[in-house]
């Protein structure tokens, strides 16, 4: 079995999948733009070959290059878990004739129009939406939907440029800020609390899944720098309540045509109990998400997920036994941290149930928090009450303070 594994270095988290692959029996061919000299040597280790590209978000030269580079070696996947490079798999698996999904369905999974869509002619329940190009096309658009709605880039990461739009004096100021978008979404706003629903799937049928809560909305998180974004996956997914958007998300994998791997979708749970979709990506979520679902679990998906993609088997128990709850915190002050308060107390209260705690320590300079959702660092905690892993949460999100300075 030899896999071509694209960016498998980068971000940090794929270096978890290329061990995955190398334990599940694979031979690793990476494809990378970081110089392998950087690589520690039991990272290195777990590859036959790696080719370093000059630019790995340029399709054409890094499909020329791999071309170049297997010349007279079969291969028999070529996977990828990073966003933007799910279209160029797909692109290389037909190149090559490999099995997989195709550029058709992945675009599926990576155009917020098309994908909708398509869900929706399923029958399934989507926002209103249309695709914009142009200002006078945004107003024609928010003309027939209607305030409030979102107006978000079709190709969009991390509620990016994304806008809740109230009026059409707040429409007018939200293009002025986008001008630079070149497509976007004008969709219908769904008001009701927002969950996500990830699986491992294998012919598009899930070998495991999980629905995770966002404490609060990541359009709320991303817009309020004061808040400290909390997302607990739910240990009992047989309750009631999800049940609406778990059949939402299994009809959407056969609707889009799912294969092999991860996905991570989001959807809505209105006030009256109705699931609406959000979006959906044929990869891992990111910020932590699959560390949250082995610790759920206690189980290694960046492992199973190897042994899907080789050899469409799944072989972990996925008895959930935890609701794992992640907080991200921010600095109060700009620049460089120069304390942690009420770190210690949170610890002699809670310290039993954090499976991690990654708060940047005093010294180093604050990460960008509209860039990265773990922003200044994270606390990871479990607990199997789902109260009580809440209550943690929250207690880290309101008493553990960072200061910059
Ligand atoms: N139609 C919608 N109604 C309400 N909120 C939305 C809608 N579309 C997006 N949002 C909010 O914006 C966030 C980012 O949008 P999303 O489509 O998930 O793009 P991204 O790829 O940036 O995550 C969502 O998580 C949600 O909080
Ligand atoms: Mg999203």
């Amino acid at each position: 079995m030899k896999v071509v594994f694209l960016a498998p270095s980068y971000p940090p988290e794929m270096r978890q999948y290329t061990r995955g692959l190398s334990e599940v029996g694979a031979q690793v061919y990476g494809v990378g733009d970081a110089p392998a000299a950087t690589f520690p040597p039991d990272f290195k280790r777990y590859f036959s070959d790696y080719l370093q590209v000059p630019r790995i978000m340029d399709e054409d030269d890094v499909i020329a290059r791999v071309t170049d580079w297997l010349r007279g070696r079969e291969v028999d996947r070529v996977v990828a878990n990073w966003e933007p490079l799910v279209v160029l798999a797909a692109r290389l698996r037909e190149r090559f004739g490999l099995p997989g999904m195709s550029v058709d369905t992945v675009l599926g999974f990576r155009d917020k129009q098309l994908m909708k869509q398509r869900v929706a002619a399923a029958g399934l329940r989507v926002p209103r939406a249309a695709r914009v190009r142009t200002v006078s096309e945004a107003r024609a658009a928010a003309e027939r939907i209607g305030y409030p709605l979102i107006l978000k880039p079709i190709a969009g990461a991390g509620s990016a440029d994304t806008h809740k739009v109230e009026s059409a004096a707040q429409l007018e100021q939200a293009l002025r800020q986008m001008l630079h978008i070149g497509e976007a979404s004008c969709e219908e706003f769904i008001e009701g609390d927002e969950f996500t629903f990830d699986t491992v799937s294998i012919d598009g049928q899930p070998a495991f899944m999980n629905v995770a809560s966002y404490l609060p909305k990541p359009l709320v998180a991303r817009t309020n720098e004061w808040v400290s974004p909390v997302v607990i996956t739910v240990r009992d997914m047989a309750q009631p309540a999800l049940q609406a958007g778990i059949e939402l998300g299994r009809k959407v994998l056969y609707a889009l045509g799912m294969g092999d791997g991860f996905t991570h979708m989001e959807w809505f749970r209105k006030p009256d109990g109705e699931a609406v979709f959000g979006e959906i990506g044929c990869r891992p979520g990111g910020a932590h998400l699959v560390d949250q679902m082995n610790y759920t679990c206690d189980i290694d998906l960046f492992r199973e997920w190897a042994r899907v993609s080789c050899w469409k088997s799944f072989e972990s128990s996925a008895e959930r036994k935890y609701n794992v709850a992640i907080v991200f915190k921010r600095a109060l002050g700009q620049g460089t941290v120069t304390r942690i308060e009420g770190l210690e107390e949170y610890l002699r209260r809670f310290g039993a149930h954090v499976v991690e705690e990654r708060l940047l320590r005093p010294g180093t300079p604050r990460r960008n928090w509209k860039q990265t959702l773990v922003s200044d660092g994270y606390i990871l905690v479990r607990h199997p009450e789902w109260e009580a892993a809440k209550q943690m949460a929250f207690a880290a999100a309101t008493d553990v303070r960072l200061i910059a300075a």
